[in-house]
């Protein structure tokens, strides 16, 4: 039976730190650290309402952490720097090594899905953005269940729509607590370690495998 692949999209296809030139624009020196807290804070937003069955989307939790982190930093951003922002979101850079990692992939005969916190249109515009959508056949998200990685559900949702075994289904994700959400619900699961500097949670649930860029899969992921 053929492979499914579920990429996660914020951290692994696509920067969510490409907003840093628009917050320099409005920060100053502080963009570095403004995305670095923004981006910590979106997640968190996303595990608590996950926790507590207080569904927001993505959008939502992306603009309340991105209010959170302004008034942490006292950055006084005003509406049209913050519409700015958000719209920013939207138009996210994929990382270098995506285009060519897909396409040989792709030319393997692997199946590839978008899987992501966000919302579909939004996933499906980044996609569109970055030129890359033609590599996948569908983007599933956590919208459709109303709750946020790493919820075994979403996992299990991911492999009904894939229509193939969990052992069959492959998570790749630069994000740890995604990798050990997927192995967990009985996916496999690549690490994407994109920075030395980035350690694994010491769980005892490893991933299948770690690689540290995208262009590492073709040929290690056939296996
Ligand atoms: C996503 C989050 C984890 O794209 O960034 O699902």
């Amino acid at each position: 039976m053929s492979i499914a692949l579920a990429f996660d999209i914020y951290g692994t296809l696509i920067d969510p730190h490409g907003v840093v030139d628009e917050l320099a624009r409005h920060v100053g020196e502080r963009a570095q650290e403004f995305s670095g807290i923004w981006r910590d804070k979106q997640l968190e937003y996303t595990f608590r309402r996950g926790l507590m069955g207080r569904y927001e989307n993505f959008v939502v939790c992306t603009r309340q952490a991105l209010d959170y982190t302004d008034s942490l930093l006292q950055t006084g951003l005003d509406e049209s720097a913050k519409t700015a922002l958000m719209q920013v979101y939207r138009m996210l850079p994929a990382y270098a090594d995506v285009p060519a990692s897909l396409q040989a992939l792709a030319d393997d005969g692997l199946r590839m899905f978008a899987f992501s916190n966000g919302v579909a249109d939004a996933v499906s515009g980044l996609l569109e953005h970055a030129r890359i959508n033609q590599y996948f056949e569908g983007v599933v998200s956590v919208d459709t269940l109303k709750t946020f990685k790493p919820d075994p559900e979403v996992y299990r949702h991911f492999i009904d729509v894939a229509a193939t075994d969990a052992q069959n289904c492959w998570l790749v994700s630069s994000n740890g607590f995604d990798v050990i959400g997927a192995v967990s619900a009985g996916m496999k699961a690549a690490w994407l370690q994109r920075s030395e500097a980035v350690v694994f949670d010491p769980w005892d649930i490893d991933a299948t495998l770690v690689v540290n860029s995208l262009s590492e899969l073709p040929a290690k992921i056939n296996i």
